[in-house]
């Protein structure tokens, strides 16, 4: 099992839009996957199309991390509904699901024992090969909570000049955190989203940050695409969506999976939990 967040300092980047671009890939490329909602707003859920029915939300389960059974409280993707199973193992796609209870942990002052808790809510989730957390848009307690469970961080920034600027203040947080709390801690590389092809400006911040983080700059980046709100606000995975745009975006998520996956391979198969 791999767990990977996808974090930034800044809200509106892209997060959610990617861990569910990846979710959408997961499912597709048969996966089992977990996404874990860390975000108070809840997006990753609502965009999941999930509909709890008296599971408790992550918030619960991190209040009470050793009694809250995660293969309890975890809720099928909506998504599901539109995959035709074709004689193959039922596809796995569960959420982690999120609410604004999990504020009370955004803390900048987390204790270590507060930043184990995630840990100790996947401490079973074994069924999954693929663990993806959606994290708030600060560095506080949430995220370093998510940080201190995780096996590998992103970061999605869009290729603007502020963006370029908090993605190498972030990475400068992850090696400093890597060594007080979690040294196995990979940082997986950054995603680029929202890239418009015609933009000078994008072009220029894309080399930059090719020059500042080298392989950490994963590939393919996310293009800018017209129709991704309407798709999200769908609760559809971009692979189920028609139409050519989803098309090429399902086969660059498709990709960035595969690249993600792979990026740091020296830290895979590492027992830590
Ligand atoms: N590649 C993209 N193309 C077009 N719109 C996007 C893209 N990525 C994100 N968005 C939109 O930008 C907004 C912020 O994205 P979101 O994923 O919610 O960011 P975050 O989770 O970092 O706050 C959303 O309305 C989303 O639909
Ligand atoms: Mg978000």
């Amino acid at each position: 099992m791999q767990v990977v967040s996808i974090s930034s300092l800044k809200g509106g980047v892209g997060k959610t839009s990617v861990t569910t671009g990846l979710a959408s890939a997961a499912l597709a490329a048969g996966i089992p996957t977990l996404v874990v909602d860390l975000d108070p707003h809840a997006d990753a859920s609502t965009a999941m199309g999930v509909q709890p029915d008296g599971q408790l939300d992550i918030g619960r389960m991190l209040k009470s991390p050793r009694r809250a059974r995660l293969g309890d409280n975890v809720v099928p993707s909506g998504w599901l509904k539109r995959t035709s199973a074709n004689g193959a193992p039922a596809p796995v796609l569960d959420v982690a699901v999120g609410s604004a209870y999990t504020g009370i942990y955004d803390r900048p002052d987390l204790g270590r024992r507060d930043l184990r808790r995630l840990s100790h809510v996947l401490a079973t989730a074994d069924n999954y090969e693929l663990v993806l957390v959606d994290c708030p848009p600060s560095l506080n307690g949430l995220t370093r909570m998510a940080w201190s469970a995780s096996d590998k961080v992103t970061l999605v920034a869009e290729p603007g000049l502020f963006s370029v600027a908090g993605t190498e203040r972030t990475m400068r947080a992850i090696q400093l955190f890597r060594q007080e709390f979690a040294p196995g801690l990979s940082p997986a590389g950054i995603i680029a989203n929202r890239v418009r092809s015609g933009s000078s400006e994008h072009a220029f911040r894309l080399a930059e940050m090719q020059t500042m983080f080298g392989k950490l700059l994963l590939t393919p980046h996310i293009p800018e695409q017209a129709n991704w709100q309407q798709i999200q606000g769908a609760a559809h995975a971009v692979h189920h969506w028609p139409g050519d745009s989803a098309k090429n975006s399902s086969a660059l998520y498709d990709a960035l999976l595969q690249n993600l996956l792979s990026a740091g391979d020296d830290s895979q198969g590492r027992a830590k939990r």
